[in-house]
Formats: C-alpha cells, sequence, structure tokens
C-alpha cells in the first residue's frame, strides 16, 4: 500500500494521494489519559476553533520535551481531547467529547516539520483531515521556534 501511494503521489494524483495518507493515520493509543495530563483549559470566545474545554496529554518522551524547552525526541506523542461546554449549565462540568488530535514526532513528516498530524471524531475514528491544509499552518505560525508545539511545561503546572 505505501508503495502504491507513493507512486500515486508522484503522478500527481493529489486527492487520492491525500487521502491515501490520511486514511493512515495511527490507531489512538489506549491508554493516554494515564499520561501526563494539562491543566483544564476553557475557551469562551464562541468564534474560536477552540470553543469548548480542553485537556492536554503528553507521553513519557512529550513530558522530556516540554521539561527541555520544547525540544521532542523522535516519537514523543501529545494528545488533545476537547469537550463541548453545556449551555447555560455549570462550566465546571465537562460536556461530551467532540473531538481529538494527535501530534507525534516522525521524521518522515518533512512536509509538517517532522511531527505527524491527526485528528479524530468523538468516536476515535480518523477523520480524516489533511494534515498540511488543515494542522500545521497555525504551529508553524505560532510555534515554529518551539518545534511546533505551541503549548509549553507551564501547562502541565497545576
Ligand atoms: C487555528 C489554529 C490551529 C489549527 C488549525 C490546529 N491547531 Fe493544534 N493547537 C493550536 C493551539 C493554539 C494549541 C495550544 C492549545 C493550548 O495551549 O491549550 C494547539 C495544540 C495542539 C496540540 C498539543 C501540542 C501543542 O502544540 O500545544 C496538538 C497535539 C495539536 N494542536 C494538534 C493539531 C492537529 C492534529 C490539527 C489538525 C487537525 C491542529 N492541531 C490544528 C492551534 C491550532
Amino acid at each position: 500500500m505505501k508503495n502504491l501511494s507513493v507512486w500515486l503521489c508522484s503522478i500527481g494524483l493529489v486527492m487520492i494521494c491525500s487521502n491515501v495518507l490520511a486514511a493512515s493515520a495511527p490507531p489512538l493509543p489506549k491508554k493516554y489519559t494515564a499520561w501526563k495530563k494539562s491543566e483544564r483549559k476553557i475557551v469562551t470566545d464562541k468564534s474560536s476553533l477552540f470553543y469548548g474545554i480542553h485537556y492536554i496529554y503528553a507521553d513519557k518522551k512529550a513530558v522530556k520535551g516540554y521539561q527541555a524547552g520544547n525540544r521532542f525526541a523522535e516519537g514523543s506523542t501529545i494528545i488533545v481531547e476537547y469537550f463541548n461546554l453545556k449551555a447555560g449549565a455549570d462550566a465546571s462540568v465537562d460536556g461530551s467529547r467532540n473531538m481529538i488530535v494527535l501530534m507525534r514526532k516522525d521524521k518522515r513528516a518533512k512536509e509538517t516539520g517532522g511531527w505527524l498530524f491527526a485528528g479524530y471524531g468523538a468516536d476515535g475514528k480518523p477523520s480524516g483531515l489533511d494534515p498540511v491544509t488543515t494542522c500545521f499552518g497555525c504551529h508553524q505560525k505560532d510555534a515554529a521556534q518551539r518545534d511546533y508545539v505551541i503549548s509549553t511545561v507551564k501547562d502541565f503546572k497545576h
């Protein structure tokens, strides 16, 4: 399959190429909710893409990367889980989960700064978003000097 996708990409069938690559989002690690967890983050600005509540999870390698001032070793994995804000309800209670995103340091992902980006629905199934057009822009703009990781060790001090 890999050879086929490389071949399709090389002959310029961009649609098929990006679909094949999007379908290769890694399965979500099973126990990531046991990883180091950030403080609870609430975005109340409705115009923001991140309206709602989210938590960032970092695996052991990623924790070391944050501690080193955002310099991450190959394989470091960071996951964000997003929850709805319940309208009119107590903001201290999370609504239902609505999306999950993942970044994993992978030197093959040359187009996106050496990080694999992937998005998932609330059910944990890959949502097939294209990492180059959907994800990388913001991370490049906000954190090119921090290994493309926007959050910092401060987000985990709670
Ligand atoms: C509109 C800009 C924007 C887009 C588009 C975007 N992100 Fe982010 N992302 C952010 C910001 C801002 C944070 C930091 C959130 C925080 O500190 O609470 C972040 C955080 C993350 C993190 C935690 C590590 C870090 O960099 O802090 C991951 C993982 C992540 N995003 C993955 C993705 C994926 C996968 C996509 C595409 C599906 C994506 N992002 C698209 C702005 C964006």
